[in-house]
């Protein structure tokens, strides 16, 4: 595996050699608007039986590709369809992954034998260009083995995947800090099939129909720790923290919380992570800061709620993701 640098600047020649390799059946991990994405020639079945092996990723999950372009767009997918074109025309290039019915160019296995593909144009430089150079669209699963957190920083990718992909390409932290929102568009309705960045107001704007599915269904990362989230002021942070301890035979106690919520604690705390007071930095963040306290020794993890704004929500809704979260 090599690691490539493109987090100041693009290196044309390089590029070149990443696109090569990937069109002739390499996998790279690289960074998009969303987290990092392992990325294979998605017309050639072999490059995409390999992420499965990589990913350690059921058979039966299909895989997000990326596109540069319409005309590669087109190229593997047929009907587009009015309100198709109203999501691509706003939201591309970026964060907004839409279903549509596929051609039968792209192998069975990249859809896991579904007769629909999730597709986007990314708002990644480097994605972008990686594209266009390769000339074919690619995978872009999440850069993370199945089962654990997505990954914003290229050294969590190389720590996961080691020796197991060609290239990885450091482009620095990766966009948004979730992954993109999902869509499929049927009886005329845009259905957001997993919750991101772009939410159901931001497609009512544009003067759609919006239904927002369970979005619990797709993920349960597993962070091997307890997660408890706690509703309220810091006032209630500490009071309700106090009756868990008392109540449940916690061994360590870690805080996940800005400080005027843990300025306010009266108990002893074995690892204070701190975060910051602006719910856009925390969500940046998010997936960082959940793989370090996945690494760290100890047990109970308590962490603060958020204002029940847009970034708010977000970072709620991701949360709720995470396998046994508790909630008092
Ligand atoms: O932001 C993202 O979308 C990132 C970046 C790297 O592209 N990728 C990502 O991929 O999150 P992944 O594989 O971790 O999640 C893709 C989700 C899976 O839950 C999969 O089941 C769903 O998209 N999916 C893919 N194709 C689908 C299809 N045809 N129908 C329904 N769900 C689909
Ligand atoms: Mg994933």
């Amino acid at each position: 595996m090599e690691i490539i640098d493109f987090k100041n600047k693009i290196d044309n020649k390089k590029l070149k050699q990443v696109a090569k390799c990937i069109k002739y059946g390499g996998i790279i991990a690289f960074p998009t608007e969303t987290v990092y994405g392992i990325g294979a020639n998605a017309l050639d079945k072999n490059a995409v039986d390999k992420i499965y092996k990589i990913k350690e990723r059921n058979k039966d999950k299909p895989l997000i590709v990326l596109v540069s372009s319409m005309e590669m767009l087109n190229s593997i997918v047929k009907n587009i369809n009015h309100i198709h074109k109203k999501l691509i025309d706003n939201f591309w290039p970026g964060s907004l992954t839409i279903l549509f019915e596929k051609k039968s160019v792209l192998p069975d296995n990249v859809t896991a034998g579904l007769d629909t593909i999730a597709v986007r144009i990314p708002g990644n430089e480097i994605a972008l260009k990686l594209i266009c150079n390769i000339g074919v669209p690619i995978t872009a699963p999440s850069a993370n083995l199945s089962g654990k957190l997505s990954i914003i920083d290229a050294n969590v990718v190389c720590e996961q995947l080691k020796d197991k992909v060609d290239f990885v390409i450091d482009g620095g932290i990766s966009g948004s800090g979730i992954e993109s929102t999902i869509v499929k568009v049927e009886d005329g309705i845009v259905k957001i099939l997993r919750s991101g960045k772009i939410r159901k107001e931001d497609i009512e704007k544009i003067g759609l129909k919006v239904v927002q599915y369970d979005n619990n269904i797709y993920n349960h990362y597993d962070i091997g720790k307890e997660l408890i989230m706690v509703s309220g002021d810091e006032i209630s942070f500490n009071e309700k923290i106090n009756s868990y301890l008392k109540m449940d035979n916690i061994k360590s106690v870690g805080i996940i919380s800005s400080e005027k919520y843990y300025n306010n604690i009266n108990f002893k705390v074995d690892k204070y992570i701190s975060i910051d007071e602006d719910c856009s930095v925390v969500l940046k963040n998010l997936f960082n800061t959940l793989n370090d306290i996945s690494n760290m020794d100890v047990d109970t993890f308590f962490i603060q709620s958020f204002d029940d704004n847009k970034i708010g929500s977000i970072i709620s809704d991701k949360i709720r993701e995470i396998k046994n979260i508790k909630f008092i």
